[in-house]
């Protein structure tokens, strides 16, 4: 009678014991995300606008074109030598971007009006090119984010598109003669998440 009474007694004890640690266990859990931190469309708007002005800076608006030429220079003149975007975007048949453009710019020993270079370089298919140039605000925010009009690209891969791809970086080491896009690339990554976090909203 007694020891069971006892053993009774411990089984309450350590229930007790444990249900106090499981609270201040979850009490500790609940507690340690941090709050998701909301970004309003106010703020993705203004992020948007960052993001704007780098994708129509010449160094990216010269391969997102809406004709079949790429252009050159800040003036946006159309590629010498008839150069043309071609089946895939890698030129005409038998004349393709990578006749002249290799995987890096040459030496800056070389002066300027040498062909700039970065892995892959050539312009997004006819199918889907990706314009922007002569475009408003709110088109290119549709556009972008289209994934039929984007080669399928979400949100996410979009945001990984402009923080690492080379022909995005490109933008700000283009080579002898050429000004870098600004503002700095870690801003424009920066504003493009803030824009993604607030849900992609398009100005109107
Ligand atoms: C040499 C040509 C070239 C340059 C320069 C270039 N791009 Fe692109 N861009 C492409 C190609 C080609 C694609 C299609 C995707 C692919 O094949 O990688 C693309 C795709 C994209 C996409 C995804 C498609 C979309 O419309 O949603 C974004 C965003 C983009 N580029 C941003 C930029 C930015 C920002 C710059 C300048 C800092 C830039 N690009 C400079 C050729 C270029
Ligand atoms: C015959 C050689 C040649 C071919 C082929 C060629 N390019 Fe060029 N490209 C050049 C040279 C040279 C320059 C630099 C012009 C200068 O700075 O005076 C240049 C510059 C550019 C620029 C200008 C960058 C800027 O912002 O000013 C872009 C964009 C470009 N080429 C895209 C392409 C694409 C895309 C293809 C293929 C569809 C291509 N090029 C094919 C020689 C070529």
């Amino acid at each position: 009678m007694r020891t069971s009474r006892d053993s009774g007694l411990r089984n309450v004890l350590l229930i007790a014991l444990g249900g106090a640690a499981l609270l201040a266990n979850a009490t500790r859990f609940s507690a340690t995300p941090a709050p998701v931190a909301a970004v309003s469309e106010q703020e993705g708007l203004a992020a948007f606008e960052t993001v704007r002005a780098v994708l129509q800076h010449p160094r990216c608006q010269n391969c997102h074109i809406p004709g079949d030429a790429p252009l050159q220079f800040d003036e946006g003149r159309p590629h010498a030598q008839n150069v043309l975007r071609g089946p895939d975007g890698k030129g005409a048949p038998g004349f393709a971007c990578g006749t002249c453009h290799f995987t890096a710019n040459p030496p800056a020993s070389w002066g300027p009006h040498m062909p700039p270079g970065a892995p892959n370089w050539h312009l997004p298919p006819p199918q889907t090119k990706m314009v922007f140039i002569g475009v408003s605000s709110g088109e290119l925010c549709r556009t972008l984010k289209d994934e039929k009009a984007n080669g399928g690209k979400d949100l996410a891969a979009l945001l990984e598109h402009v923080s690492h791809d080379k022909l995005v970086l490109w933008g700000w080491s283009p080579g002898v003669g050429r000004d870098p896009v600004s503002p700095p690339h870690a801003e424009f990554a920066a504003k493009f998440k803030v824009w993604v976090d607030a849900g992609a909203p398009c100005p109107r």
